[in-house]
């Protein structure tokens, strides 16, 4: 069997314009999973039994079923509960942030531990409150030493979004998979959003070795 990319040719605009919404799933979600997730770290370290208690059984949930799970069950479910009629991009942006907030809350965690006790001290010591002790000495350093993470995390969720294609959305995957059932070829099509995808994350990989070394630069 030979493979011949130039039948897809035509469907090539097609298919990239899924990338914008890749992209969309992406920033949007590993923006709201990072504030989510920064507020359920918080929580974790907190005295308060009860946050920490809540935040610990949310990330053992959120990390113990799979995200298809609960993409379906965003999608379905919430017009059930609800009578809300929840579009796809809502349904996914929901469950991608809200799974992304347990994985990174755990690596806030990891990150706020990770900076040395005698600051908290310090700060305590000259009276400065909680809040800017956390907001302008201990998270600056915190995210500095979890950056690493935080980039796979962009990684992870970037593929992940593909999952989006199963309830109906026009995703990088989902084109593929039209093109392939229109012209009845498979190969073509989804080798070549493999490789879109590979490309997005090499950038993305690219990002964060360059913000890496000019982060230690900067220390
Ligand atoms: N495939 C895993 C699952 O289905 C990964 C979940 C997403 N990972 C992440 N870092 N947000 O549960």
């Amino acid at each position: 069997m030979m493979l011949d990319f130039l039948k897809i040719l035509p469907s090539v605009p097609f298919i990239l314009e899924g990338v914008l919404v890749t992209l969309q799933y992406t920033l949007l979600s590993l923006f709201l999973g990072f504030l989510w997730g920064g507020a359920l770290g918080l929580m974790k370290i907190s005295h308060c039994r009860f946050l920490d208690i809540f935040a610990r059984i949310y990330t053992s949930i959120f990390r113990g079923t799979p995200l298809l799970v609960q993409l379906i069950l965003a999608y379905h479910a919430i017009p059930q509960l609800t009578g809300y009629q929840i579009t796809a991009f809502e349904a996914g942006v929901l469950a991608f942030s809200l799974n992304s907030g347990a994985y990174v809350s755990e690596h806030i965690r990891a990150g706020i531990l990770s900076v040395d006790r005698g600051q908290f001290e310090a700060a305590a010591s000259l009276g400065i409150s909680y809040f800017s002790t956390m907001k302008d000495i201990i998270l600056p350093q915190a995210i500095k030493n979890i950056l690493p993470s935080l980039v796979n995390e962009s990684i992870d969720l970037l593929k992940e979004s593909a999952l989006v294609s199963t309830i109906g959305e026009m995703d990088l995957l989902r084109r593929a998979n039209v093109v392939a059932a229109e012209k009845y070829i498979y190969f073509e099509p989804l080798l070549m959003v493999a490789a879109v995808y590979y490309v997005m994350v090499m950038v993305l990989s690219h990002f964060a070795k360059v913000l890496e070394i000019r982060l230690r630069r900067s220390d």
